[in-house]
């Protein structure tokens, strides 16, 4: 299965495709000082010691501590860095490279902010904050650094027509509203070698020619590696929620999705396999894709080159080895408001098997 084939971006080789999509599982505390904990960082153990993950996207980390809330992790400082270093070591052993994901805080996709009220300096400021981050994850010893440009937080409103109305140079048009992602991936390309990666996960901004145009800026600006996620609601896509009652708003509805009807995957899929047409980066695939033998077909179809699961991953730690020996196998009950958003104990597969211990 190509899935299971391994993938060389510049000096990096991933043993094969698959990928544990960022997720943050809530319910797992941070350490003191917004560190990983313990139990958190045997999460993902407990995932990686199958030892058949290619890639693993570590959950969202602050550059800034402000609303660092909600159980959030940071990486600012030595202490943060050397405990992501106990998770670099121990995906490294089994054989997975690490992306750590990294993002200024926002209220996401609770509500729109507003980003218009941002001066000037304090964005030079955020720039710095991204750039700095990065650089403690390629201390760290991670592969790489996926920058947090979706979902309806902070750089997803930055890109966005819909929210940002800035007419200085941080707005105006598609190179201004991209001039923090713009100056954060030249910022980081300063210091980043071939073994350390920039991978960027947009959320949709607009209209999908928009998003085209925004994905090929991104490729031009520098990044190893394009991740598509979901992003502003008002554009004409759909947003997958039904995992999350919090974030399925009014007025979302099916019926302004520009997906075929017949498309067998959801929007963020479909705009993904789209993008990809127009880059000539490596480009990873997430959202509903649930199994192997979906994941495989996007492979076979070239619309993308890595798979990435969340979902899967948290409904069942073995999930990529019962997927190997069955490619349709799925156990994540999709359930209307997933538990892992607020207390994992509370997801049916793990009141069924117990707590996950590495
Ligand atoms: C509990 C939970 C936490 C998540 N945390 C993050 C996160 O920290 N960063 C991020 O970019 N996406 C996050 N996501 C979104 C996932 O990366 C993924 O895009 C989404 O769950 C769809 O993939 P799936 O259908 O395989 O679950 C989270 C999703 C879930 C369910
Ligand atoms: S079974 Fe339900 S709670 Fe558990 S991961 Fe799947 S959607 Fe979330």
């Amino acid at each position: 299965m190509k899935i299971l084939e391994p993938i060389t971006v510049k000096n990096v080789t991933f043993k094969n495709r698959v990928t544990i999509a960022p997720s943050h599982p809530y319910g797992y505390g941070p350490g003191p000082d917004h560190t990983f904990s313990d139990d958190n960082i045997d999460y993902y153990r407990r995932r990686l010691k199958n030892q058949n993950i290619g890639l693993l996207i570590t959950q969202r980390m602050q550059v800034q501590s402000r609303d660092a809330g909600r159980g959030n992790f940071a990486l600012i400082s030595q202490d943060q860095k050397e405990k992501l270093k106990v998770l670099v070591d121990a995906a490294h052993e089994n054989g997975t490279k690490i992306f750590a994901q990294i993002g200024f805080p926002s209220t996401g996709h609770h509500r729109h902010e507003s980003v218009d009220f941002w001066r000037r300096e304090d964005l030079k400021a955020i720039e710095e904050m991204h750039v700095h981050s990065a650089r403690l994850a390629k201390e760290a010893g991670c592969d790489g650094v996926e920058i947090h440009g979706c979902n309806m937080f902070f750089l997803n409103l930055f890109n966005s027509p819909i929210t940002n109305h800035r007419i200085d140079e941080y707005g105006g048009n598609l190179e201004g509203r991209l001039k923090l992602s713009e100056n954060i991936i030249k910022g980081i390309k300063e210091f980043a070698d071939d073994n350390f990666l920039i991978d960027y996960r947009m959320g949709w901004n607009s209209d999908l020619q928009t998003d085209i145009e925004t994905a090929k800026k991104l490729e031009e600006f520098g990044i190893d590696i394009f991740h598509i996620s979901y992003g502003v609601r008002e554009s004409d896509r759909y947003m997958p929620f039904d995992f999350n009652p919090v974030i399925a708003y009014p007025g979302t509805t099916r019926e302004k999705q520009i997906v075929p009807a017949d498309y067998p995957y959801g929007d963020v899929v479909y705009t993904g396999a789209q993008i990809k047409k127009n880059l000539s980066i490596p480009v990873i695939l997430v959202d509903e894709i649930w199994t192997y033998e979906r994941g495989e077909k996007l492979l076979e179809n070239g619309d993308g080159d890595f798979i990435a699961y969340s979902r899967p991953f948290m409904a069942d730690p073995d999930f990529s080895t019962k997927s190997e020996v069955n490619p349709g196998y799925s156990n994540c009950l999709k359930c209307v408001e997933c538990a892992w958003f607020s207390d994992f104990h509370k997801c049916p597969r793990v009141l069924q098997r117990g707590f996950d211990k590495a």
